[in-house]
Order: C-alpha cells, then sequence, then structure tokens
C-alpha cells in the first residue's frame, strides 16, 4: 500500500506478491508487492517495536497499531493478501502470528522502555469485500487474540458506524453492535464512522466505550469545546470553498475534501464561484 515513488527502490512489499486492490481509497497503487522473505519479516517485527521505542522516548503516550485499511499488518491475516504457505500463512492460526508477534514486541519495547505508563491500542477493518477476504467470522477469531494480548483498546475502521456486515454472519445489526456482544468487556472498544452531530455521538456511545471523529473534527476543530459549552446548535457539519484558512487545511488535503465525490459534506450554498 506505500507510494512506489516515496519508498528506497520503489520496491513494496507485503506477505504475498498479491496485488492491492484498486477500491481502498480514493487513490490507487498498481504496484505488485514482493513478498517478504522470513528474516525481513522478522526484521519488520522489531521495526515495530523500535517505532514505539522512539514515541516512548518522544514522549508520546501510546501508540495505535494499524491493523487495519489493507496495510501490511492486516495484509499477513487477510486470505486475500496472505497466500504463504510457511509460518505466516494458510490456516488462521498462522495468519494471526504476524500481529500477534508485531503486539508481542511492542508489549516488550514497552515493559522494558516506558516509564509511565504508555498505552497499546490495535485498528482493525472488520471485513474485505473481496473472496477469500476477512470476514465477520475471521474477525471475531482475531478480536478473541486481540482481548487475549491485554489491549489497552480496539479501534474500528468504518466510513459508517452502523454500517452491517457483508456476509459471515447473518445478522441485521450492524457490525459494531456483533463486535461488542463478542468482545463484551473484555477490552474497551473506539467507534467510528460519519458521526457529526451530538445527538448521534450519543446514541454511538451506548454502543461502544469511546468514538473518534475524524472528517466532523477537521470541519469543526472546537467540536468539543462547543459542545462543554452548551454551543451544540453553533456546530459546523458542513464545509464550503470560504473557510480554508479558518480550518488551516493544506491545499492537497483541501483540494481532495472537494474533488471525492461524497467524502466530504459541501454546503454548495455557501460556496463562492
Ligand atoms: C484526511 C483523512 C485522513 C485519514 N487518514 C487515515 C489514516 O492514515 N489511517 C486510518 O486508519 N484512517 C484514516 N482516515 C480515516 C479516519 O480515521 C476515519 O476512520 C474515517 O474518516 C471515518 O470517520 P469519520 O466519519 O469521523 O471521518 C483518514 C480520514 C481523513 C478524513
Amino acid at each position: 500500500m506505500a507510494v512506489p515513488h516515496l519508498i528506497p527502490d520503489g520496491e513494496t512489499v507485503s506477505a504475498s506478491s498479491v496485488a492491492p486492490l484498486l477500491d481502498r481509497g480514493f487513490y490507487s497503487i498498481d504496484a505488485v508487492p514482493r513478498a517478504l522473505t522470513d528474516d525481513e519479516i522478522i526484521e519488520l517485527i522489531k521495526a515495530f517495536g523500535e517505532a514505539t521505542r522512539r514515541a516512548i522516548e518522544a514522549g508520546f503516550d501510546g501508540v495505535e497499531l494499524h491493523g487495519a485499511s489493507g496495510y501490511i499488518i492486516q495484509q499477513f491475516f487477510s486470505p486475500h493478501s496472505n497466500t504463504r504457505t510457511d509460518r505466516w500463512g494458510g490456516s488462521i492460526e498462522n495468519r494471526l502470528n504476524f500481529p500477534v508477534a508485531v503486539i508481542d514486541e511492542v508489549k516488550r519495547v514497552v515493559a522494558k522502555h516506558a516509564t509511565q505508563p504508555f498505552i497499546i491500542g490495535y485498528r482493525l477493518s472488520p471485513e474485505e469485500p473481496e473472496t477469500p477476504g476477512i470476514t465477520m467470522t475471521e474477525t471475531f477469531t482475531l478480536l478473541d487474540a486481540l482481548a487475549d494480548a491485554e489491549l489497552d483498546y480496539i479501534h474500528m475502521a468504518l466510513t459508517e458506524f452502523w454500517s452491517k456486515p457483508r456476509r459471515g454472519v447473518e445478522s441485521n445489526r450492524s457490525r459494531v453492535e456483533l463486535i461488542r456482544e463478542h468482545v463484551g468487556n473484555r477490552v474497551p472498544i473506539i467507534g467510528v464512522g460519519s458521526i457529526h452531530t451530538p445527538d448521534q455521538a450519543v446514541q454511538a456511545l451506548e454502543v461502544t466505550d469511546l468514538l473518534s471523529l475524524g472528517r466532523e473534527l477537521i470541519m469543526e476543530p472546537k467540536w468539543v469545546e462547543k459542545v462543554q459549552q452548551g454551543e451544540e446548535k453553533e456546530i459546523k457539519t458542513t464545509i464550503n470553498n470560504n473557510d480554508q484558512s479558518l480550518l488551516a487545511v493544506p491545499d492537497p488535503l483541501w483540494k481532495l475534501m472537494f474533488d471525492v465525490p461524497g467524502w466530504f459534506p459541501v454546503d454548495k450554498e455557501k460556496q463562492k464561484q
């Protein structure tokens, strides 16, 4: 998933030599990665630990392992992108070996270097669209491993908080409700996806312990302060092209926010021509 011209030799790597899907986001990468060797996998696991050590030394409060969005940790768990036949692939147990090894290494580094509490979270995408691909049933197995690892939290990666499962479980309930039910109170869950108003946040917080706001905080950086001060009615839930300097969004992102259809809610009436 790396952008080839931004990495050494332009060579992307993954669990296996499987092309990434093109519908992962608004940019497409057509490079087919090279499968990592066993030695490189060990080196990569250590690199997660080194990144964590640097985060500790830099004074951060924690790290979130990016096990979502089709990036490398997800690539190892996925039966789509991981077609290996060694200890890192094949059965679901083997496909869990990389995520679990990364968590173990990060925990080891935290135990060794952190002098105050240091949070470790894990972000996951509960389903992949393709077959074979990660299903809700497989995600339940991953969640068990994450709960066993005693992480501080699990963070969903969804664009719509209440989205329904594609397959793998017969249910009319949302993914996040099924995940909450499966995890129980073993580990806190952060929900996310298209939450804009305080009312929507309150409803979502009936299912998850915490909530993250992405696009909404870009459009309304004072969201939390406005809620605290009882100014909910002043919260902005759209953007228009007069607001760039107010919101301090750099040009490349500002352009994308308007160019990618349906990504940000644009208020056309307030747009300058
Ligand atoms: C500008 C922007 C950059 C993002 N970058 C990442 C990223 O690097 N990693 C990630 O997991 N999600 C990323 N996301 C997705 C958000 O974390 C979030 O899951 C998504 O926007 C849905 O939440 P929202 O509806 O509150 O925006 C990004 C979202 C936006 C708007």
